[in-house]
């Protein structure tokens, strides 16, 4: 009888991506996924950007613990970006013992191997590879979906963001081969994929570490050649990056969605500053105004971090100043965390948490009227949509996202799912839209 396994994943897109990688990997040595914990191994793949995303990892790896009592011959693994931390390892080791297979984000295809060593040798198998210019474009895949595809295009990040674990967990930044990225997405769009989301730290330094002059503009232009593809959507842009090149791609290809994801910070360019960051306040701003300017339908979306150290009353409301004046379509917003080994670690000046709480709240008090104003003018009007699946809330409800990123839900059968369907919007609220299929 085949062996099964259950993964868990935690964090963004990029480690949801892994995890295709790390199902691809079990696939090939005979496991099958299933989708509770009675498996012969429990995969948790975490993340460590802020430090609930931590907490979520040791009160899952508590629940193991009591499930491992009943069934010793169940693995259990951890990997992901938490165990790329020396010191998170050590903890996760330390606390619990009972965790058999450890590895990071650099070495998922060694996975078969560690698995041998921990089932055959009774060893505890933990092997990290700290940071390396190798890319595996070996690895197999078993994708989520079959109409849409997440695709790296660059891994780690150089930026060190002095809030950011990233550079610490995903190592230096590297930027796959165009020929393999764009080979993969001719093999996805004639397998039927309709959709692929570009990932990176910053796709806006894609091409850096290449051997010629072959920029991510260069590449969007290529990838909008692809026949089978509809849409295309990258994240993130680094604003200290944004090309006139980027925008001009946008602009002139049809495919493209026309959504900037360009995570500001803080509106104060002394946190922005202390942030590393490097870009003003100002320069932001008019990166947005050359954006609405050029692309009128562009929808600009962004992550904020409130109580940053030594972010004072003022600097706070430069960044409402800011929203108010952007007009976000959406927004993350974060409380600031404290992320041990990174430069802001050690500021002094850290803001109480009932002050950061009480920023949070009146940040959100300015930002969603203006995201429920902009989706409300989304009424009436008629837009492409790729369906996903069955709404979260409603089993007669489908759901997919407008190529400005809104949650769009209405009414149609399961068959759609992966198709393109006319959906015209009747309400709108804060995080979703309603609407109706056009015949
Ligand atoms: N605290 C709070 N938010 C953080 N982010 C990254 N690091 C931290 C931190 N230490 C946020 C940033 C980033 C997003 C992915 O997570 O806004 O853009
Ligand atoms: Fe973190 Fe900054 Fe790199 Fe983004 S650009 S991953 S915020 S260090």
């Amino acid at each position: 009888m085949s062996k099964t396994f259950h993964i868990l994943t935690y964090g963004c897109q990029m480690n949801e991506h892994d995890s295709e990688k790390i199902c691809g990997m079990l696939n090939s040595i005979g496991y099958k996924e299933i989708d509770n914990n009675n498996a012969d191994l429990v995969i948790l793949n975490t993340c460590l950007i802020r430090e609930n995303a931590a907490q979520k990892v040791f009160g899952k790896l508590g629940e193991l613990k009591g499930l491992k009592r009943n069934n010793p011959n169940m693995l259990i693994s951890v990997c992901g970006c938490m165990m790329q931390k020396d010191d998170v390892r050590e903890k996760t080791l330390k606390q619990c013992p009972f965790v058999d297979i450890i590895f990071g984000t650099n070495n998922i295809h060694e996975l078969p191997e560690l698995i041998k060593k921990a089932q055959t040798e009774k060893l505890k198998a933990v092997h990290i590879i700290e940071n390396t210019v190798e890319i595996h474009e070996e690895m197999p895949k078993v994708r989520k979906y079959k109409h849409k595809a997440l695709i790296n295009i660059t891994y780690g990040c150089n930026n060190f963001c002095t809030y950011c674990v990233v550079p610490y967990t995903r190592g230096r930044e590297k930027s796959r081969e165009p020929e393999d990225i764009l080979a993969e997405i001719k093999d996805l769009a004639s397998n039927g994929c309709k959709e692929v989301t570009l990932l990176g730290q910053n796709v806006n330094s894609y091409g850096n570490t290449l051997s010629r002059d072959y920029s991510f503009a260069d590449l969007l232009y290529d990838i909008n050649k692809i026949d089978g593809i509809e849409f295309i959507r990258f994240m993130t842009s680094h604003p200290k990056d944004l090309s006139d090149d980027l925008i001009k791609a946008i602009k002139e290809c049809d495919k493209i969605c026309n959504h900037v994801h360009l995570p500001v910070q803080s509106g104060s360019t002394k946190v922005l500053n202390e942030m590393n960051r490097r870009y003003t306040k100002e320069h932001y701003l008019g990166l947005v105004e050359k954006i609405r300017r050029e692309i009128p339908d562009a929808a600009i979306t962004t992550d904020i971090i409130i109580g940053f150290p030594g972010e004072t009353e003022e600097d706070f409301l430069e960044t409402v100043d800011l929203v108010k004046k952007v007009k976000y379509e959406s927004a993350f917003t974060f409380l600031y965390s404290i992320r041990e080994g990174t430069k802001a670690a050690t500021m002094e000046n850290q803001i109480p948490d009932d002050i950061k709480h009480d920023r949070f709240n009146r940040l959100l008090e300015e930002l969603y009227p203006i995201v429920l104003d902009k989706n409300k003018e989304c009424i009436g009007k008629t837009y492409r949509i790729l369906i996903d699946g069955v709404s979260k809330n409603s089993d007669d409800y489908l759901t997919g996202r407008s190529e400005h990123f809104r949650l769009v839900h209405f009414k149609g059968d399961k068959s759609l799912i992966g198709k393109i369907v006319n959906v015209k919007i009747d309400s709108a609220k804060t995080f979703f839209l309603e609407g109706t299929i056009q015949k």
